[in-house]
């Protein structure tokens, strides 16, 4: 019984020792076997690049022929990509590197490759060109007519010391409404009805570039003279004379002691330099929540000259713009003493001064984009 235990013993101890000689042997030719398809995969990759480098596309078709067998998604470099399972996990890194070596080398043969096709292409279509002759005439096209008026009043008021502000098309009701002294329910929202927008109706498309002013003067840094170009909103039928959308230019100027004096003479200098000095101008009262006094201003119509015509409607004049004298109420509004600063403001219409300007007769022309409208401006400055 003894014995038999011992022997027995004596063959586990053997087998198990054979087993592990066995295995041992087994990971070491898998190991070379491993790092063999590492040398052969590093080898082959030498190969392909020698081949890479030789080759010519002497045409498009050619180059696309190397696209697809090297950079295709069925090409040589995702399939060496896919060797990476192979490759023994203590050399993965290093093969990494070395496949991305290799596909940056093919791409910039690539690179090079095309640019050499494109650029025999390039020889090839001006071969027998004289590039002595003259160059065609390239139409410029033209500003559209309401850019050319905006810039010739900001250039204007420039010259007197307006800076240009801009602000938000998208609006809250404080900014264009509520600062300026028109409460809910002020009747004179009438005169201003606008899109709201249907998920918040806090929100509005401004009616007027006065959201600017409002904006400028929160700032607090005085004196401001500023003037606000751009786009607004009113819910308005479209007709030759009114349109849903529009451009105005509105100016601000609060500082110690302006007076409507000021106000009456910087509009005076507007008006002289964009319509000429023949020019005449009357300021009417007028009605505005946000100005205590206000004024309207008409100018001597360009048409007739002042003598009567369908433009002034048998008039003689033609209103242009609204202004006033900052309420004391928006200036407190805003943070400033009423008690110790004034201000003027004013607004106008940038599609009615061009329509004055240029003689145009039909506002929505502003916005059809019809070239043959717009050509007439080329030039124009
Ligand atoms: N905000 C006015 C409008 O759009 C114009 C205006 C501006 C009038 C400033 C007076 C003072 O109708």
């Amino acid at each position: 019984m003894r014995t038999t235990i011992r022997f027995l013993k004596v063959t586990e101890k053997k087998q198990s020792s054979y087993l592990q000689d066995a295995s041992i042997l087994l990971a070491l030719a898998l190991l070379l076997y491993l790092h063999l398809i590492m040398e052969v995969l590093l080898q082959q990759i030498e190969q392909h690049k020698q081949a890479i480098t030789g080759f010519s596309a002497p045409n498009t078709d050619a180059l696309e022929a190397f696209r697809i067998q090297y950079l295709g998604t069925k090409g040589l470099v995702k399939t060496l990509m896919g060797e990476m399972k192979n490759v023994p996990n203590e050399d993965k890194r290093a093969f990494g590197q070395i496949m991305n070596e290799f596909k940056e080398f093919t791409e910039a043969r690539y690179d090079a490759l095309k640019e050499l096709l494109d650029a025999q292409h390039v020889d090839a279509s001006f071969k027998g060109f004289d590039f002595t002759l003259p160059g065609d005439n390239l139409p410029l096209g033209s500003r559209h007519p309401i850019s050319i008026v905006r810039n010739r009043i900001i250039s204007i008021f420039k010259r007197l010391g307006f800076a240009v502000a801009e602000g938000p098309e998208i609006e809250d009701d404080w900014h264009n409404f509520g600062a300026l002294n028109l409460p809910e329910d002020h009747p004179a929202r009438d005169m201003q009805d606008t899109f709201y927008i249907n998920q918040d109706p806090a929100w509005l498309l401004r009616t007027h570039t006065s959201n600017v002013q409002i904006r400028e003067m929160e700032k607090g840094h005085l004196p401001i003279r500023m003037i606000m170009p751009g786009r607004v909103y009113r819910n308005e039928t479209i007709s030759a004379r009114a349109h849903c959308f529009f451009h105005q230019v509105e100016g601000l100027y609060v500082a110690d002691n302006v007076s409507f004096a000021d106000l009456k003479q910087t509009l005076y200098f507007f008006v002289k330099e964009m319509f000429g000095q023949d020019v005449k101008i009357r300021f009417r009262p007028s009605y505005f929540p946000f100005t205590e006094p206000s004024a309207e201003m008409d100018i001597s119509c360009l048409i007739c000259g002042g003598t009567g015509c369908n433009v002034c409607k048998q008039t003689g004049w033609v209103e242009i713009l609204g202004c006033g004298m900052v309420h004391p109420n928006v200036l407190s509004n805003c943070g400033i003493d009423p008690n110790k600063y004034t201000g003027f403001a004013f607004g106008t219409g940038i599609e009615r001064i061009t329509m004055l300007k240029y003689q145009v007769k039909d506002l929505r022309l502003f916005s059809e984009n019809d070239v043959r409208f717009l050509n007439q401006f080329t030039g124009a400055i």
